[in-house]
């Protein structure tokens, strides 16, 4: 029976190898993790998303699996793993694990089979095709790769080419093969029976590619996507999964939903269709970005727009909340001046503008300290998309490599996935090694240690709005109403429940702001419940109010007890 225990959960995610490294060679690990478990406990979280920590060759981080039932030895064994999974359940902590099933690692046991002969039993595990023109050494296909450059590569023994979405270290699983979709089920199972809680599904948006794999419309960046986002199998493959797995245990599932829409992506996670519980929207990070790396500015006003829409689902829909993640930068440089005097402010503005929205909220570590983009130079960076795209702007258009920079300063996955920043020592409490990434020079200002220290801090805020959302029904259940979705600085929503409202005004600019239209949401009376400043106006009154810089306030109308609590 599913209870549906997401709907109240407030997760934390765990990015392993940039968490906490307890044995000083400079990668995050599982014992790291378990050293931590009581900090978690302490932030207030109950739930965990822990990006893939099984054996891989690490082409992507640990997103190129080798071994899906096998923990990395880099980041320990199978017994911290499940000491880790103990130590969270005893904490009240339900554990979400990666399950990266789109694409395997070419190290993987079935691709080392599967390339070996035409007719090897392993062979239709991934998409062979013959190549095109003479000798067919031109692609099957126009697609892209995700990270710029071809999605196909040749390979000389069978004289075939292999499709992968990602990088060539990443085939593509035919989930056109039944016996691929039963592994896929058979490795739920495996960790479910362990006590692991749910997956966290990546781009499972992409698993159904259509018949024939036709070419791609189009510039050639992402090309192909009308072929396999939502696939034409893509209902009948989740339906089958759920069915066989899913939805035998108390799990949450929940899907990256690359490339889709709210629209569409209905279609997946309403829960009469058991498929998934919940999405990964894509829609919200694409506002200030076009192809996942070209940087636009940001548009507050479609901001909004992408929050309605998914605010607006029908009820049998649950959205996923978040603004961080291993694959993102950093918010508070992303939405706002990070590195500006109103940093404090900016980062508790930010983190009351999605924890009031409906949905399942993630804090990305590091989020709740408010950590923020790096400065780093062309070498610098270590992760393949970044690696790609200046390798391929390189080779195609030399001119544009400042520009690729610029891109890559603003847009880069390396800046999520700097070390977390625990204290202002040497390796910032990360390790006392040669960290596996450069740690940001502003960990001597930024570091857990000092945010829990100052009970003013943007930690603190975190903590006490976490415990302020659990079992909250305005929030989780309430109807949702955009007060002001032309307005180009403030964001005004409202969340509503029988008699009781919160209305939310999120100044996001680092200036003052007047937002005169306040008395026409007819709160008059109501109580200021949250605010990221002293000395802020307590009540709703007949006319306009005026927001300090990157000011929020939630306003509680309906309740006589109602009380500032933060
Ligand atoms: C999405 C993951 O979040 C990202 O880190 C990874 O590179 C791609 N999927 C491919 O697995």
């Amino acid at each position: 029976m599913k209870t549906r225990w997401y709907k109240d959960a407030v997760f934390y995610q765990i990015y392993p190898r940039s968490f906490c490294d307890s044995n000083g060679d400079g990668i995050g690990d599982i014992r790291g993790i378990i050293s931590k478990l009581d900090y978690l406990k302490e932030l207030g979280v109950n739930a965990v998303w822990l990006s893939p920590v099984y054996k891989s060759p690490n082409f992507d981080n640990g997103y190129d699996i080798s071994n899906y039932r096998e923990i990395n030895p880099e980041f320990g064994t199978m017994e911290d793993f499940k000491e880790m999974l103990d130590g969270m359940h005893e904490r009240g902590i339900k554990l979400v694990m990666d399950l990266v099933v789109n694409h395997s690692s070419d190290e993987h046991y079935w691709f080392q089979e599967s390339k070996k002969s035409k007719d090897n039993p392993y062979r239709d595990y991934y998409i062979w095709r013959k190549g095109r023109g003479k000798n067919g050494k031109k692609p099957p296909n126009n697609w892209t790769s995700r990270f710029t450059g071809n999605a196909w590569t040749y390979d000389e023994t069978t004289e075939e080419w292999y499709l992968h979405l990602f990088t060539k270290k990443q085939p593509d699983l035919n989930w056109d093969n039944p016996k691929v979709r039963q592994e896929v089920v058979d490795i739920c199972n495996f960790w479910f029976e362990m006590g692991v809680d749910g997956f966290r599904c990546d781009v499972i948006t992409y698993i159904s590619k259509a018949e024939g794999l036709p070419d791609g419309k189009g510039l050639p960046i992402l090309r192909g996507d009308e072929h396999f986002v939502l696939g034409p199998n893509i209902h009948k493959y989740l339906n089958e999964i759920n069915q066989k797995s899913w939805s035998k245990y108390d799990t949450l599932i929940v899907g990256e939903a690359i490339g889709t829409t709210h629209k569409e992506a209905q279609s997946i996670i309403a829960e009469d269709r058991n498929e998934l519980d919940s999405a990964i929207t894509f829609e919200l990070v694409q506002v200030d970005f076009k192809w996942d790396f070209l940087p636009l500015k940001f548009n507050l006003k479609k901001f909004k727009a992408v929050q309605a829409g998914w605010q607006n689902l029908p009820q049998n829909c649950f959205p996923t909340l978040y603004y961080e993640n291993h694959d993102q930068p950093r918010s508070i440089t992303r939405y706002g001046n990070g590195f500006g005097i109103y940093r404090k402010e900016l980062g508790k503005m930010l983190a009351v503008s999605y924890f009031m929205l409906r949905g399942t909220p993630y804090v990305y570590q590091g989020q709740e300290i408010g950590m923020t983009n790096i400065y780093l130079k062309e070498e610098e960076y270590i992760d393949v998309m970044a690696r790609q795209v200046f390798g391929t702007m390189r080779k195609v258009f030399p001119p544009l490599m400042p520009f690729a920079r610029w891109a890559m300063s603003k847009r880069a996955r390396d800046h999520a996935r700097t070390p977390m920043q625990w204290s202002a020592a040497p390796g910032a409490g990360f390790t006392d090694g040669t960290p596996w990434m450069k740690i940001n020079p502003n960990h001597g200002d930024i570091n857990v240690h000092a945010e829990m220290k100052n009970s003013n801090s943007i930690w603190h805020f975190y903590k006490k709005l976490i415990e302020f959302r659990k079992n909250n029904e305005i929030i989780r259940d309430g109807e949702y109403i955009d007060h002001a979705p032309n307005n180009k600085s403030i964001f005004c929503f409202e969340r509503k429940l029988g008699d009781v409202r919160y209305v939310v005004i999120c100044n996001f600019k680092e200036k003052t702001v007047a937002f005169n239209d306040v008395y026409k949401i007819g709160a008059k009376g109501a109580k200021l419940i949250i605010s990221n400043y002293d000395n802020a106006q307590n009540e709703i009154l007949g006319d306009g109010i005026t927001l300090k810089p990157y000011e929020v306030a939630v306003f509680e109308y309906g309740n006589s007890a109602s009380k500032r609590i933060i």
